[in-house]
C-alpha cells in the first residue's frame, strides 16, 4: 500500500513519459496535498516547472499532460479527471470509492499505511547528552525530546536505530566538583540529598574560581596603571582562597586525568549520583537509550588515536599542540580542530572522533545524527571534515534547535536567575495537570487521577516542544500548553478519549466491517485525513521536523470533531453505522500511534 502522493506521482510520471518530448528521468514529478481544498485534494506543479525550463506556456503544457493523465487506467481508479488551475497547477480529487477501499485496508494495517523505508539504514542518534554533576535543566529538554521523537519515527519506518547518550562525564567541570568536594562538602547534607549537595559544592567552587579570575584580571590592570591601593586590597590575604581557586580546580582536573586514585574515586561517586538522577528523569520522560557511553568511556582510546592520526598524516603539530587542518575547506581553512592541547590534554573534538569511529566501525552506523544546540555548529563542521580525512564517508548530520524562552521572552530562568531544573519543571507540569483534572472531571476515579495527571502534564510539555519548528525559539507558557483547546496535547488526548467513550457506550467490541461506504462530506473528509498519516510520518525525517506530525494530528483531531458533530455514530444504523465506527476506530489508532511517535501517551479517560 503506497501513500497517495506516491501513487499520484507515479501516474504523473507515466503521463510525462508519454509526452512527445518526455522530461529527463531526474525531473521531479512530486505531488503534494492541495494548498486550497476547493481545487482538489492533491496538486502537482510539474507543468509549471517543466514549462519554465522549456520556456513554453505552462497552462498549455498542463493541458497536454492532463490529456495523458485522462488516458491512465490506474489513475482513473484513484482520482476523478484531473483539472488545471491557476498558472498551471494540475489538481487531483480522490474518488470516494477509492478512499473507501483505502480506509478498509488501513483497518488491517498495523502501520496504518505508513510504508517501510525502501533502504533501511543503521541510524545512530546522539541526543540529550548533558554535562553531568550539574542538574539537568530546561535547556536539555529540546535535544532530549526531539531526539527521542526522531528515534521513534525512524524505528517505525523500519530503520535500525541506536540511541546513545553522550554524557559529558569527563569535562572541566570535574576540576571544580573535586575541588568543591574537598573544600566545601557537608557530610550531613550529603547524606540527606547527595545530588543537591553536589550541585551546591559545584556552584560554590565555580563562583569562587570565577571571583578569583576576576581578582586576577583586576590586579593585572591595577598593576599596569600603578594603582597600589587597589592592588594591595586585591592581594590581601582574605582574597587568597579566591585567587588560588581557579588554579586549584585545574590542578584537581589534571590529577583526575592522570589517574590519581583519590580523585578518580570522587569522580566515580559524582558520576554515580548524577546518573541516578538522570535515569529517574529519563524514566519519567519515557526516554530510552541503547547506550550511555559518556566521554570518559573513550579516554583510553584518545592517546593512541592521536598518534595514529599523526602517523597517517592527518594531524600534525602546530605551536606545540596537535591539530587537524582543513586547507581544502574554504570555511574551515583558518579553523583547525585541536585534538591535543599543549599540556598534553585531549579535548571535546578528540573524544568525538573516537566516538565516531566506534559508531561507524563497530556499530555499523550508516547515518549519524547529532541533536545538539546551534552554538556547536563549528565543532560539528570540523568533526565532519576530519571524518572525511579519516576515510569515514558516513553522513553526519547536526540537527540544531532554537531556545526555550520564559514568558518575558528571555531565556527561561527561575526567579532567582538560575536555570530551571528539569525535575522541578516536570513536577510543576504534573501538579498543574492534577489541578485541572480535579476541576474538570471530579468524578474521575481517585486511583486514576495521579496517572492521568502525569500523562497530561508530561504530554503538554512534550507537545509544546514538538509542535514548534525546531529552529524557532518558543515561549514556555503553562496555561497555553495545558489548555484543552487549540494546538495542544490535552486537545489531542481529549479527542482520543472522546472516541474511546463512544466505544464504551456502544458496549460491543469493534470488528472491522466488510465494506466502507463514505456517504457524506464529513466522512469523506475524515477518510482523506486518515489516509494522510502515511505520507506525514516519513516527511518528519526529511528535514527532522516532528512539528509536521504534531500539526497533522491536530488537524486530524479538528476534522474528527467536525465529523463527530455532523455524523451521529451510536444512533446510526446498518452500513452507515459500521463505517462510522470504523472511522472512529481508525482515528483513535492514528491519534494514539501518532502521539506515541511524539513520545506522548494517551489516557483512556480524562
Ligand atoms: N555534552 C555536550 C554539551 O552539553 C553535548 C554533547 C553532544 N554530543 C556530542 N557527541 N558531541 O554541550
Amino acid at each position: 500500500m503506497l501513500p497517495l502522493p506516491s501513487l499520484l506521482s507515479a501516474a504523473l510520471r507515466r503521463a510525462l513519459n508519454a509526452l512527445p518530448e518526455p522530461p529527463p528521468a531526474d525531473f521531479s514529478a512530486t505531488v503534494t496535498a492541495a494548498a486550497d481544498p476547493r481545487f482538489g485534494d492533491y496538486q502537482a506543479n510539474a507543468a509549471m516547472a517543466l514549462a519554465k525550463i522549456r520556456k513554453t506556456n505552462p497552462r498549455a503544457l498542463a493541458a497536454e499532460i492532463v490529456v495523458k493523465l485522462k488516458g491512465d487506467a490506474e489513475l482513473a481508479k484513484i482520482s476523478a479527471e484531473p483539472t488545471i488551475a491557476g498558472a498551471g497547477f494540475i489538481n487531483f480529487t480522490l474518488k470516494p470509492e477509492f478512499l473507501a477501499e483505502r480506509t478498509r485496508a488501513l483497518l488491517d494495517d498495523a502501520k496504518l499505511g505508513v510504508p517501510v523505508a525502501g533502504k533501511p539504514e543503521t541510524v545512530v542518534i546522539d541526543f540529550s547528552s548533558p554535562n553531568i554533576a550539574k542538574p539537568m535543566h530546561v535547556g536539555h529538554l529540546r535535544s532530549t525530546l526531539i531526539g527521542d521523537c526522531l528515534a521513534r519515527v525512524a524505528r517505525f519506518l523500519g530503520h535500525r536505530v541506536i540511541t546513545d547518550n553522550h554524557l559529558g562525564d569527563w569535562g572541566t567541570q570535574f576540576g571544580k566538583v573535586i575541588y568543591g568536594w574537598k573544600k566545601f562538602r557537608d557530610p550531613v547534607a550529603f547524606e540527606k540529598d547527595p545530588l543537591a549537595e553536589l550541585v551546591r559544592i559545584y556552584q560554590e567552587a565555580s563562583s569562587r574560581a570565577e571571583r578569583g579570575e576576576k581578582i586576577a584580571a583586576e590586579a593585572i590592570h591595577a598593576r599596569a596603571i600603578g594603582d597600589a591601593d587597589t592592588l594591595n586590597r586585591l592581594l590581601a590575604s582574605d582574597h587568597e582562597a579566591e585567587r588560588l581557586a581557579a588554579d586549584q580546580c585545574r590542578a584537581e582536573l589534571a590529577k583526575l586525568q592522570s589517574g590519581d586514585p583519590e580523585n578518580v574515586g570522587i569522580w566515580r561517586e559524582c558520576v554515580r549520583i548524577s546518573c541516578e538522577e538522570l535515569d529517574r528523569i529519563y524514566a519519567r520522560l519515557g526516554v530510552h537509550f541503547d547506550y550511555q557511553l559518556g566521554e570518559s568511556h573513550f579516554n583510553p582510546r584518545l592517546a593512541p588515536l592521536v598518534e595514529e592520526l599523526i602517523v597517517r598524516g592527518i594531524a600534525r603539530e602546530s605551536e606545540s599542540a596537535i591539530c587537524i587542518f582543513f586547507p581544502d575547506d574554504a570555511k574551515l581553512a583558518e579553523k583547525p580542530a585541536l585534538i591535543r592541547k599543549r599540556d598534553g590534554a585531549f579535548n571535546y573534538a578528540t573524544t568525538d572522533l573516537a566516538t565516531l569511529e566506534l559508531r561507524v566501525n563497530k556499530w555499523g552506523g550508516t547515518k549519524l545524527w547529532y541533536v545538539v544546540g546551534a552554538p556547536q555548529a563549528l565543532h560539528f563542521e570540523q568533526i565532519n571534515a576530519a571524518a572525511r580525512q579519516m576515510g569515514i564517508s558516513v553522513p553526519i548530520t547536526h540537527i540544531t534547535f532554537g531556545s526555550i524562552l520564559g514568558e518575558d521572552r528571555k531565556i527561561m530562568r527561575t526567579r532567582s536567575g538560575e536555570n530551571v531544573a528539569l525535575r522541578d519543571l516536570l513536577d510543576e507540569a504534573e501538579a498543574r495537570a492534577a489541578a485541572i483534572i480535579a476541576a474538570r472531571s471530579p468524578d474521575l476515579p481517585e486511583g486514576d487521577r495521579a496517572e492521568t495527571a502525569r500523562i497530561i502534564g508530561l504530554g503538554a510539555v512534550k507537545y509544546a516542544e514538538l509542535s514548534q519548528h525546531r529552529l524557532t525559539d518558543y515561549v514556555f507558557a503553562w496555561d497555553r500548553m495545558l489548555s484543552f483547546q487549540g494546538n495542544t496535547a490535552p486537545y489531542l488526548q481529549n479527542a482520543y478519549v472522546r472516541i474511546r467513550s463512544i466505544f464504551r457506550k456502544s458496549e460491543t467490541a469493534f470488528s472491522a466491517p466488510e465494506r466502507i461506504v463514505l456517504a457524506g462530506p464529513a466522512e469523506l473528509e475524515l477518510a482523506k485525513k486518515l489516509a494522510q498519516f502515511a505520507e506525514t510520518v516519513p516527511a518528519v525525517l526529511e528535514d527532522f521536523r516532528p512539528n509536521l506530525l504534531a500539526n497533522y494530528l491536530s488537524e486530524l483531531a479538528n476534522v474528527f470533531h467536525g465529523f463527530y458533530e455532523a455524523c451521529p455514530v451510536l444512533k446510526s444504523e446498518g452500513e452507515t453505522r459500521a463505517t462510522r465506527f470504523a472511522l472512529c476506530e481508525l482515528a483513535a489508532r492514528v491519534l494514539r500511534t501518532g502521539l506515541d511517535l511524539l513520545g506522548i501517551a494517551v489516557p483512556e479517560r480524562m
